[in-house]
């Protein structure tokens, strides 16, 4: 719903994700004038900053360029104040209470309280805000926007969601996980449920195996202390990627409404059995050499125990007791310090039987046809499939069909994530934040097996920064069913 006043407040203001994401998010929508016309944007933390260093602090990623973008700018910046006040004292939040209300008009007004603070201040900035800078008036909204971790198991999420629950109602929580804001992960729906083309092989029938890939080339890199607490299956793969998962899993969803979106989700998670220790492949990454460089190794990173066992890679495979899925592996694998920065999805579809062509290299089989939705860098959907070898040959060849955004859509600048959620939270829409019972069932899936490795009992095999991974995770997808040999 729009309003006629809006305040944004951003609490972790000095933190990285907030130079790094936030402000240049609100930018890239107040250029594009996307934000309401009468809005302030106030910025939260402990550290004493004047106002000039922060806005030198929270501005040093946004580029403007062009005279345009100069003068959107500056106006920009216009918008932006900073408030000092500690997390979990009263009177901080008084002060901010009256900061926020100097500049609000009368009218419908909304609040945004954005949170991006370390997890143990996240209950008392959560309780605080609620008894003094809430807007009780029936014509107002308030919307408390949150930022991951949420928690490190089913115990400790479900505290912090009771925590939340005592004063805030699920309509007004938004908990982000970014990548529900990635283009490539919002066009999953598209492509499934507006074309009969795939809609009607996403089926284990049709489907061998599905494999959804978390590349980045570079290590933890100063962020070593939280890293540590958390490894990369909280990290990345119990938000991002399972949320890759269920979109691309789930039921087609009787409309675009947030509830019937979730309740999709919600679905297929609860569908998935608890990892076991068969069902995955740790890795932790050592020194090495990139491009005549050496890199080095997690342990080396400040704020990492010498004997850490915290995993920087794994490979799951998970599987969902559904109609649709049973016996399809989807095998996840997420990984730092890796040879390439990539994430995707790639679809390996069923055998031909009873081939009846001669095939490229002597193979006895057309290789699977795959189909991969490429989330990032340079999005793209791309399908192998058989062809023809065009001339006076019979032989049946693997070529591609694709579709690249770079070429076709050259003039379209592809949103970030965050401007593509926090639109969403001015526009009151939840479909793209994670619900509680979402929360829930993905914790349930992973939990036993992170109390395993909390305990030591599995430790990661090492591998070396810029490689693929650890030794055997070839034999470990493929014994997930993935490139099993196509021959028959
Ligand atoms: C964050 C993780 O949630 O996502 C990081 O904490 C990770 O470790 C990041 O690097 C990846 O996000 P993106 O958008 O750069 O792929």
């Amino acid at each position: 719903k729009d309003s006629d006043f809006c305040s944004i407040v951003v609490f972790g203001a000095s933190g990285d994700l907030a130079y790094k994401k936030t402000f240049p998010a609100l930018f890239g929508l107040f250029k594009n004038e996307f934000l309401p016309p009468q809005i302030q944007i106030i910025g939260y933390a402990r550290s004493k900053m004047a106002h000039d260093d922060f806005i030198q602090r929270v501005t040093q990623k946004i580029k403007a360029e062009s005279d345009e973008d100069k003068a959107a700018f500056k106006k920009f910046v216009g918008l932006l104040s900073y408030v000092q006040g500690k997390y979990d004292e009263a009177d901080s939040y008084k002060n901010l209470a009256k900061a926020i209300a100097k500049n609000e008009k009368t009218g419908q007004i909304s609040r945004i309280f954005y949170m991006a603070i370390p997890p143990s201040v996240f209950t008392d900035a959560a309780n605080n805000i609620k008894a003094h800078c809430y807007l009780k008036d029936a014509k107002a909204e308030n919307r408390l926007v949150v930022e991951k971790p949420f928690g490190k198991d089913s115990e400790s999420s479900r505290a912090l969601a009771q925590d939340l629950a005592k004063n805030w109602s699920e309509e007004e929580i938004y908990r982000i996980d970014h990548y529900l804001g990635k283009e490539m992960v919002k066009n999953l729906m598209v492509l499934r449920f507006a074309n009969v083309l795939f809609g009607a092989v996403w089926h284990r029938h049709y489907i061998h195996n599905v494999q959804i890939s978390f590349k980045e080339k570079f290590g933890t890199e100063g962020r070593g202390g939280y890293f540590d607490e958390f490894g990369i299956l909280r990290d990345v793969m119990q938000n991002h990627m399972m949320q890759i998962l269920c979109h691309f899993a789930m039921e087609r969803p009787s409309s675009l409404s947030a509830s019937d979106i979730h309740d999709e989700k919600v679905k297929v998670l609860r569908a998935i059995s608890p990892l076991r220790q068969d069902d995955v492949l740790l890795g932790q990454y050592t020194a090495g050499t990139v491009d005549g460089q050496s890199q080095p190794g997690y342990l080396d990173d400040d704020g990492v125990p010498n004997d850490s066992q915290t995993p920087t890679f794994a490979a799951a495979a998970f599987h969902i007791h559904n109609e649709r899925w049973e016996g399809v592996p989807f095998i996840l694998r997420a990984g730092k310090a890796l040879n390439e920065t990539k994430t995707e999805i790639r679809v390996q579809f069923a055998d031909v039987a009873g081939n009846i062509f001669p095939c490229a290299n002597g193979k006895k089989a057309p290789a699977r046809n795959e189909l991969v939705i490429r989330v990032q860098p340079k999005e793209a959907v791309y399908m192998k499939f058989m062809n023809k070898k065009p001339g006076l040959s019979q032989e049946a060849v693997e070529t591609e069909l694709d579709l690249n955004y770079d070429s076709r859509y050259a003039d379209v600048k592809i949103p970030d994530a965050y401007e593509a959620l926090l639109l969403d939270v001015m526009r009151g829409d939840h479909a793209n934040f994670v619900r509680n019972d979402e929360l829930k069932a993905a914790w349930a899936i992973f939990t036993p097996l992170l109390h395993q490795i909390d305990r030591g009992e599995i430790k990661p095999a090492k591998y070396a920064f810029g490689s693929r991974g650890p030794d055997g995770l070839d034999a470990f997808v493929e014994r997930h069913g993935f490139l099993r040999s196509t021959s028959y």
